[in-house]
């Protein structure tokens, strides 16, 4: 079944899709909608039905969203809602390597290396039934980076209940402990239900 994710990022729907299962999640970009909202919210939850609401204006169909980031407790919770921009420059963003390099060096004698990843995601059913689940991935930050899977920081994330990377991790087992995984185990079973529910009133 179709849906609408209200993402640019290929990634992300690489591992939603994965961990959603039966459905096909189509990107602005594959319409050929520009979609680029201000994501101006002061929480992960504020960011995810900003999108959800702004791709939802254009559609009108349900719409999934997603906001994550990662929180660095010693760094007062940066990057955070900013992890996609953080050390970004006069327009100039950072490449993924780059971003958690500078995290590294940010973190550079600091002993309270412990930090989560943090996922919010947001089904807008209509304007009316919006669903939010927010989930976390407990870890800390590596002294290195290591291993190659993933994306964004993850190979500078140690996922405590692994004891490795999530880079470390092949696909299957990042999703068992991380907080996109967690969080759509739970907004999987939920879709099931509303999605099949706004099936049988339109047949
Ligand atoms: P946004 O949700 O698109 O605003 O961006 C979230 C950013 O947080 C990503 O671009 C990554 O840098 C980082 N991030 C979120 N989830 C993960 C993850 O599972 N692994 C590594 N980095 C992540």
């Amino acid at each position: 079944m179709k849906l609408y994710f209200a993402s640019g990022n290929d990634h992300k729907r690489q591992e939603m899709s994965r961990l959603l299962g039966g459905y096909e999640l189509v990107l602005p970009k594959d319409e050929g909608i520009a979609f680029d909202p201000d994501e101006d919210g002061s929480t992960y939850i504020e960011n995810a039905m900003i999108k959800a609401k702004a791709l939802w204006d254009i559609v009108h169909q349900p719409v999934l969203s997603d906001d994550s980031g990662l929180s660095v407790r010693a760094l007062g919770g940066r990057p955070g809602i900013h992890s996609a921009r953080y050390g970004e420059e006069d327009g100039r963003k950072l490449s993924s390597e780059e971003k958690y390099m500078l995290l590294l060096r940010n973190m550079e004698g600091i002993g309270d290396r412990s930090a989560s990843f943090i996922a919010a995601l947001c089904l807008m059913l209509d304007e009316e039934r919006i669903y939010i689940i927010q989930e976390r991935c407990a870890g800390r930050i590596a002294m290195a980076p290591s291993g190659a899977a993933g994306f964004g920081y993850d190979p500078v994330f140690i996922i405590d209940e692994a004891g490795m990377t999530a880079a470390d991790l092949p696909a299957e087992d990042k999703d068992r402990y991380s907080h996109r995984g967690k969080a759509a185990r739970r907004m999987g079973a939920l879709l099931e239900r509303e999605l099949e529910g706004i099936r049988r009133n339109q047949q």
